[in-house]
């Protein structure tokens, strides 16, 4: 199973918190992408939190550096996978600001990225609802969602000491997931025909003094 990908994965919880559910399901998602034989780059949101968005201050300033830092992880690795919090049935804001300000680079980082999305809650849907919010700002950006997501429920009493789920079945549904969308990161990175490119508002009337367009690949 070693050296069947060569692919570069970013995963990090969307999580500020020290003992986050979202940053354990984080990091067995790192295990397991180590353990097939891929390369993680394990990141955290300290490193990516920004101030709010604020265009006079992008305008005078730049984007503040955890934003480059995120801009920059994201375009370095082939995937990335994020295990986020639900607040109220949405995202946490947290991590809807770093992306507002990332999707200010060009080339745009988010476009052309493979992503997968997990969540952890105590709740019995395990946060599922954040994630479907969460997939509009990433598609909207360009990032190819893969269409399954896990979502870890009742999160609190679901690991074992190891940092495992305890639920044998659950585990190997958790490591098939991961695997499977492995085989489609590889596979896209190896695919050149792939399409890359981004136009913002795809019907709209053309306008080269507004229009937010990237022809050209994305890495
Ligand atoms: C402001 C706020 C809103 C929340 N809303 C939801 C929610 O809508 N659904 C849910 O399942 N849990 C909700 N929770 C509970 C979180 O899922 C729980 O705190 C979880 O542990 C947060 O993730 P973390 O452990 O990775 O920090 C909310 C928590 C906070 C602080």
């Amino acid at each position: 199973m070693a050296d069947r990908y060569s692919i570069n994965v970013l995963i990090f919880s969307a999580s500020l918190r020290k003992n986050s559910l979202n940053d354990r399901l984080a990091s067995l998602a790192a295990s397991v992408v180590k353990q097939k034989g891929g390369s993680v780059d394990r990141g955290f949101m300290s490193e990516f939190e920004c101030p709010p968005y604020d265009g006079d201050v992008e305008l005078a300033d730049g984007p503040p550096v955890n934003a480059h830092s995120f801009c920059k992880r994201i375009s370095a690795a082939d995937a990335f996978v994020v295990a986020s919090p639900e607040y109220n049935a949405s995202m946490p804001g947290v991590l809807k600001n770093s992306i507002d300000w990332a999707s200010r680079f060009r080339p745009q980082p988010f476009n052309g990225k493979q992503a997968l999305l997990l969540s952890a809650s105590p709740s019995m849907i395990g946060g599922n609802r954040g994630l479907w919010s969460l997939r509009v700002p990433f598609e909207h950006l360009g990032a190819r969602l893969y269409p399954d997501m896990f979502s870890l429920a009742q999160a609190h009493q679901a690991f074992n000491p190891e940092g495992a789920i305890a639920d044998a079945t659950l585990q190997e549904r958790f490591e098939s997931t991961i695997g499977c969308f492995m085989d489609l990161v590889e596979a896209a990175k190896h695919y050149p025909a792939l399409k890359k490119q981004w136009v913002e508002f795809l019907g709209e009337r053309a306008d080269a003094r507004i229009d937010r367009v990237e022809t050209a690949p994305a890495a």
